[in-house]
């Protein structure tokens, strides 16, 4: 373990896109190092899964389906966490996608759909938790996970939308952490901004099932886990520092 979560046990974590990838494997650190962890993310079978299994080992999990293009789904996301547990104090803002859908033939609903995930839920999310960290002493943390996409354009011409879309959770990272500094709040954001990292994101963004298998196998990938260690990493912090954004490859990435 890199950092030790002795400080924040007890408090409440609201990590979206819990049902795989990432935010599991942030879900699971979280869970074992003792906050209370409340998960979103459509699929419920899984959720339900890792409730289970983190519950066997002590843990806390509230699994919480919702489609987070819903704007409702996600207030109610965030009513249901701190009705359950009394607020929020960590919000991972993880749940994104990209697809494959190129700016001269692409489909619009695709784009629309990386939009609303992407940057749209990140930013409803932000708003509710923090109304949340606010009331409970203005301290507590935002982490977003952006995306290398979001420094510079990737490789090739795939993925144009993806990346204005991960630039946008950049200028939003910048704006949040302005706004909050101007309010005098003690809440604080970190974006976390990877290169590849071995998920179900491959299979998503080509519609492909078993584009991980080649995506993730011409290098050793970062893996999930790994961005959770980062997590851990930025909200272990004392109050007063504050992780602006993290960039991370594989050693082996090449743009
Ligand atoms: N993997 C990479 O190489 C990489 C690199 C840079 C940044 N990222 C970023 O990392 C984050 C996590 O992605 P990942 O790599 O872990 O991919 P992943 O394995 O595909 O996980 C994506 C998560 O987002 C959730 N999600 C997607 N659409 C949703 C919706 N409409 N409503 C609710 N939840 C939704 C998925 O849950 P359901 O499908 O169950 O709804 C899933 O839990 C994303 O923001 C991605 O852009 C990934």
């Amino acid at each position: 373990m890199l950092h030790d979560l002795e400080g924040l046990k007890g408090k409440v974590a609201l990590v979206t896109g819990a049902s795989g990838g990432i935010g599991e494997a942030v879900a699971r650190r979280l869970a074992a190092g003792g906050l209370k962890v409340a998960g979103v993310a459509r699929r419920a079978d899984r959720l339900q899964a890792l409730q289970a299994e983190l519950a066997a080992a002590g843990g806390v999990f509230l699994p919480l389906p919702a489609d987070v293009r819903d704007a409702d789904a996600v207030q109610g996301a965030v009513a249901a966490t701190i009705e359950r547990f009394g607020g929020v104090d960590v919000l991972v803002n993880n749940a994104g996608l990209g697809r494959d859908e190129p700016l001269l033939d692409g489909d619009p609903a695709a784009w629309r759909e990386m939009l609303d995930v992407n940057v749209l839920a990140l930013c409803l999310f932000t708003q509710a938790a923090i109304a949340s960290m606010r009331a409970r002493g203005d301290v507590g943390h935002v982490v977003h996970i952006g995306s290398m996409a979001g420094h510079r354009m990737p490789a090739g011409t795939s993925g144009a939308f993806y990346a204005a879309t991960k630039h946008a959770v950049r200028a939003l990272t910048e704006g949040l952490r302005r706004e909050l500094h101007a309010a005098g709040s003690g809440v604080r954001v970190t974006a976390i901004s990877p290169g590849y990292v071995e998920t179900g994101f491959a299979a998503v963004f080509t519609g492909q099932p078993d584009a991980g298998g080649v995506v993730y196998g011409q290098y050793p990938c970062v893996q999930p886990a790994e961005i959770a260690d980062l997590v851990v990493f930025a909200v272990t912090r004392p109050p007063h520092v504050q992780i602006h954004d993290l960039l991370v490859r594989p050693l082996g990435q090449p743009a």
